[in-house]
């Protein structure tokens, strides 16, 4: 909405949230306090905030002026109830869609933007068209038209894919709303990038597209296990096969697994949208990237515990990177919580280092607290964590280092200076192949590296 907002200086966006300290935040005059970090987005909203752009908790009044609404919702998957670990949880959306229909006024374009299961539109026109015709306060008879725009933005490069997507997607039927929202991306977007489809085209591509990139990933981390065992390095195997230009080089990067709020969502709908169906081996197939993933994260743990003489307990490892990838603050479905969490029950000591995660967050995604310095008698047999401000800090008297996130920072370490801290034998597991091999290896660390034999 920010981009939006930049792009379409006559156009007033205004982003509403129930949650006033939510709002607040995003109204701080300190911009390096919005609630997300992403790089480059403190200056569009510094640019448009208060100009065009604005964040309210004055909801119902926002619907009732907009021409458009964008529901931009968390649909995260069931916990319980039927569908639970697989569908998603519709029940904002629903929620949205039933304030929309309250507090509208005349024709207003309402727009899905959040990832939805296909044919969730069908949901939010049946609670719309119950409240068509009806007339709110001073207003025109209320009509609505309904259209799925997902967003294929990726965290940490949001600004840049929002500001020269590869495409935009818009499903709908009715085509002058079509041109209406074609027309706010044409502001920046060449005409031929705003694709059109059918409604439910729209929110099966979306899932379609998140489920084809995880299972490059799982695929590429697959063949990483392979390369250990063989001798192969599974970056020249990436390098070699990215160069056919049917396969292209992108998205072939082994690692810990992917993360982030999306994939393993998306791909568990899917599956869930194909069981419903009928479609049981389809399920099966696209079930199975999501289990290679999980197990790419148990492998590496289980490797860490066994390079380290088949025991980690009362073992300090210094874990470099716990959110999902670099440059963002996020670490849902990060694969450092659950290779942590593994570590932790193993008995190790973990010192914590992220740029950016606080110790709040790794305490609710590991679910227990960190120990006060200093760490817990060593052969206690408890894992416990405490998170640390430099990886010279992370380091000091550890057994290992384990990356986990793609940090540019870490591409540049002084293993020299870092390995004279460590206890020897000393080993260096890069989960990200981002360290200085020959300078870790110089500096007499034992080092692993994923896909590497
Ligand atoms: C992903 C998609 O890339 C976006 O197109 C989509 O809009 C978004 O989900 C969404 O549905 O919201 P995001 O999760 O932000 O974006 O980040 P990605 O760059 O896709 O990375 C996801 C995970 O895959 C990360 O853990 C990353 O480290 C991992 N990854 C990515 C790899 O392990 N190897 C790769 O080659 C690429």
């Amino acid at each position: 909405m920010a981009v939006i907002a930049d792009r379409c200086p006559e156009i007033q966006v205004t982003v509403v949230d129930l949650n006033q300290a939510r709002i607040d935040a995003w109204n701080d005059p300190d911009l390096s306090k919005l609630p997300v970090y992403e790089p480059g987005l403190d200056a569009v909203v510094g640019r448009c905030r208060g100009r065009n752009l604005h964040f309210t908790t004055a909801v119902d009044a926002a619907i009732a002026a907009a021409d458009m609404v964008f529901l931009s919702v968390n649909t995260p998957t069931k916990t319980k109830g039927v569908g639970a670990g697989q569908a998603s949880d519709l029940r904002w959306i629903e929620a949205s869609a039933r304030q929309v229909a309250a507090c509208a006024q005349g024709h207003t374009i309402v727009v899905e933007k959040s990832t939805l299961p296909v044919r969730t539109a069908e949901t939010v026109k049946a609670i719309l068209n119950a409240a068509q015709g009806e007339v709110a306060g001073a207003g025109a008879p209320k009509t609505f038209s309904v259209l799925s725009n997902p967003e294929f933005l990726a965290e940490g490069t949001a600004i840049p894919d929002l500001e020269a997507p590869d495409r935009v997607l818009i499903g709908g039927e009715d085509a002058a709303s079509i041109d209406a929202l074609a027309s706010v991306y044409g502001h920046w977007v060449p005409q031929e990038r705003i694709l059109r489809t059918n409604l439910w085209s729209s929110e099966l591509s979306k899932l379609t597209a998140n489920a084809f990139l995880a299972q490059r990933i799982s695929s590429i981390n697959s063949i990483a296990a392979l390369c250990e065992a063989t001798g192969a390095d599974v970056n020249e195997v990436a390098h070699a096969i990215g160069a056919d230009s049917r396969i292209g080089a992108k998205f072939l990067k082994a690692g810990p697994g992917f993360g982030g709020s999306c994939f393993q969502k998306d791909i568990l709908n899917l599956v869930y949208l194909c069981g419903h169906y009928g479609l049981h081996d389809v399920a099966a197939y696209w079930q199975s990237v999501v289990e290679l993933n999980i197990w790419q994260q148990q492998r590496i743990a289980q490797l860490v515990v066994q390079k380290l003489f088949g025991t980690v307990t009362g073992k300090r490892i210094a874990v470099l990177g716990f959110a999902f990838k670099a440059d963002t603050n996020d670490t849902r479905e990060a694969p450092a919580i659950r290779i942590c969490q593994d570590l932790l029950e193993e008995g190790a000591q973990l010192a914590i280092y992220d740029p950016k995660v606080p110790e709040s967050q790794i305490t609710s995604d590991l679910g227990c607290h960190p120990l006060i310095s200093p760490m817990g008698s060593p052969l206690s047999g408890d894992g416990v964590w405490h998170r640390v401000t430099t990886p010279t800090e992370a380091v000091a008297q550890a057994d290992a280092v384990l990356i986990l996130t793609e940090w540019a920072s870490f591409a540049e370490l002084n293993w020299q200076e870092l390995a004279g801290q460590m206890r020897k034998p000393a080993w260096l597991f890069d989960a990200r192949s981002i360290a200085d091999l020959s300078a870790a290896q110089a500096a007499g660390l034992q080092v692993w590296r994923v896909g590497c034999g």
